[in-house]
């Protein structure tokens, strides 16, 4: 089938519940868009209302991405707290509900739990009361280390309750990335526990937190959860998760918190530099979260909820945490990998708790459909209504699959494009309000603004059937405000190649309907498994082996991953090129970072492309990977074309 045909064939919509009309219809979509954009105080004011408030706010938007004066404040004089939205205002009305339920790795050693909206405060409570003893206390920072498990969730709420602003590090990261973010953010301290259960592997998480402490200060404490409860080493600054929320108070009110204070850092990589910690608010964050998981997965009350996603990025935040849970929803957390035992996992998972909404990553789904429609087949999935994906564009084959085993058809897929810096959906079809397009994130979500640009020179592009690269015209509320300590690197990354305008990296076509289709990253960032990876990260980190004189890092397409990471390697003079050393490599890249960077290709350098100046034509590069030598372009300005014959010849990627 050709992409033609299956764009004519997904055209048509799933069938519409008529026993449920969705939150928002086409109608109501165009009405309440034209107020977003129009009257963004009015229409931010009712939304805004979707939470509570300790003190009301009067003010409503008050934003500028003007150049050298970036400043963003939602609802900047009321006050909150995000626990107690998360979990007080529940309590009268849903107290007995589940709030989360936790599946963990392995479905033949534990069974889920199912925590209550009552439990949830209890535990909550308890670790707020924890973390105050250990020294915790408004506006100080604690990163969280964690396995999927009910705890990393208790920390973050709790964290929220006392005002405290957490900053989780994926347990797939390794301790040098650890103890790079502990220091960024100046930590008091770090949770972790004693291992990290995943598709029946352990990761040592303590271990890894001691070596990554063995680079900061002596003060940072560290809060041990018990998971597996196998050995592990225990000094002065460890302290006894399990024990001291068992005896701890189960009673702890929530702060009040300026609208505009931070409830989390989150780190995430750019095309320069070490990873920037991104700084979410509490208000406008909250109301935007909220808004979004209601409205694009058109939840309903009583509606059962999984993103397969960990805490550890942006999705698990906005859609296991805080949205579903200010909602009042039940969420999944999922201990696990799509693959353990086999590969009818999430399936399984979805027909044991009925799940309603399922919103996964196109890297998973490409994964899961070569495993066969039979693991889907043997599981009952009529519970579901809607589905989403995330993370990279979905190709229209996974579209299909995902539309047809998945959702028999009778599943809007939601299709949701942002970014750890946008907090919530930026671009997204709705169930019920949108004529779906396989591949696209077709259209803006309230408030949202997007404009196309001419790359070069900054023109805006206007009409249908135009391609360039994604900005944003105005602030919504769930946008980041700033880069922690470092507003200057704000400024200068997302507002400073064009002016007045928020850049999203990414390149964009707005086709003749007006939809939009996200043509990926236009800067030095890939997207591996739906993970953003800076290519200057990986080369830093393999040049800081002795072996290694210089490096170029590029993504190539990869059937599953989306895209693969490409490395260049020059070796130092006198050092020989084997397969030993590509192995050491990476291992290397894998203990520096994390296994997620990992290079899925190394290929020997003896010379890379560089202009007179000495600048790495990355573009040729990039070619060769993609195994595409058609268009290499002009390589007259190179220092020394035969370079690239050379490459050419040595590539790692022969179609
Ligand atoms: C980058 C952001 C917050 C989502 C998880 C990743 C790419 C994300 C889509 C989509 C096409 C997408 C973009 C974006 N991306 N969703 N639906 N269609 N591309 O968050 O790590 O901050 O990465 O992921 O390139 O810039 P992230």
């Amino acid at each position: 089938m050709t992409t033609e045909d299956l764009l004519n064939k997904a055209s048509q919509p799933a069938t519409q519940d008529t026993s449920r009309p969705p939150h928002v219809n086409a109608q109501d979509y165009a009405r309440m868009y034209a107020e977003s954009v129009n009257d963004p105080d009015a229409f931010w004011a009712r939304e805004g209302k979707r939470i509570d408030w300790i003190k009301p706010f009067q003010t409503v938007k008050n934003t500028s991405f003007a150049p050298g004066n970036v400043d963003i404040r939602w609802f900047e004089d009321g006050t909150l707290n995000v626990s107690a939205n998360c979990i007080d205002r529940h309590l009268e009305t849903r107290g007995d509900q589940t709030a989360i339920i936790w599946e963990p790795d392995d479905p033949n050693k534990e069974a889920a739990l199912h925590i209550t909206y009552k439990d949830l405060h209890t535990s909550v409570c308890k670790m707020a009361n924890v973390l105050t003893d250990l020294g915790v206390s408004k506006g100080d920072r604690v990163v969280i280390y964690l396995p999927m498990i009910p705890e990393a969730a208790y920390a973050m709420l709790a964290c929220a309750r006392i005002g405290a602003i957490h900053s989780i590090v994926f347990a797939g990261f390794s301790p040098d990335a650890l103890g790079a973010r502990i220091n960024g953010c100046d930590a008091k301290v770090v949770i972790t526990a004693d291992y990290a259960p995943r598709g029946g592997r352990e990761t040592p998480l303590k271990s890894n937190t001691d070596t990554a402490l063995l680079h900061c200060k002596d003060s940072v404490k560290c809060l041990v959860v018990k998971r597996t409860g196998s050995q592990t080493t225990w000094t002065d600054r460890d302290h006894d998760c399990n024990a001291l929320m068992a005896s701890a108070s189960d009673d702890f009110a929530p702060a009040a918190m300026g609208a505009e204070d931070p409830l989390f850092i989150l780190y995430t990589s750019g095309s320069t530099g070490q990873p920037k910690g991104v700084v979410h608010s509490s208000g406008g964050y909250l109301v935007y979260a909220a808004m979004t998981h209601e409205i694009v997965f058109d939840y309903h009350q009583g509606d059962v909820f999984w993103c397969t996603a960990d805490v550890g990025w942006v999705t698990g935040h906005s859609y296991i945490v805080y949205g579903p849970l200010a909602n009042g929803a039940t969420t999944i957390m999922f201990e696990g990998v799509p693959t353990f035992p086999d590969a009818g996992r999430f399936w399984e998972v979805c027909a044991k708790h009925k799940v309603n909404q399922f919103y996964t990553a196109p890297t998973a789904i490409r994964a899961l459909m070569g495993a066969g429609p039979e693991w889907v087949e043997k599981h009952d999935l009529s519970d579901l209504r809607v589905l989403g994906s995330v993370g990279e564009p979905i190709n229209p084959e996974a579209w299909n699959w995902y539309n047809e085993v998945v959702g028999k058809g009778n599943c809007p897929i939601v299709d949701t494009f942002w970014q750890t810096e946008t907090g919530g959906h930026m671009l997204t079809p709705l169930p019920g309000a949108t004529q779906l397009k396989p591949g696209a994130a077709q259209q803006p979500f309230f408030g949202v603004q997007p404009v196309v640009l001419e790359p070069t020179s900054g023109e805006v592009i206007e009409g249908n059937g135009v391609e360039g690269v994604l900005c944003i015209k105005d602030s919504w509320p769930g946008q980041m405000r700033t880069v922690w300590q470092d507003h200057e690197r704000f400024e200068k990354t997302y507002f400073g190649d064009y002016k007045g305008y928020y850049f999203s990296g990414d390149g964009c076509r707005r086709d003749e309907d007006g939809d939009y289709w996200i043509t990926g990253r236009v800067d030095d960032v890939i997207n591996v498994s739906g993970h953003r990876m800076g290519t200057a990260e990986v080369e830093s980190a393999l040049v800081a082996h002795a072996k290694v004189a210089e490096s170029a890092v590029v993504g190539y397409p990869h059937d599953v991953k989306g895209q693969g990471i490409y490395a260049y390697v020059t070796l130092m003079n006198g050092e020989e090129p084997s397969d030993e050393l590509r192995k050491e490599l990476e291992v290397w890249v894998r203990t520096e970072i994390g296994p997620i960077a990992k290079p899925d290709l190394i290929q020997w350098a003896p010379g890379l492309p560089k202009t007179r100046s000495g600048k790495i034509m990355r573009r040729i590069l990039r070619k060769i990977a993609e195994d595409d030598f058609s268009a290499l372009g002009d390589t007259s300005t190179l220092a020394d074309p035969s370079v690239v014959d050379d490459l050419i010849n040595n590539r790692m990627n022969r179609s």
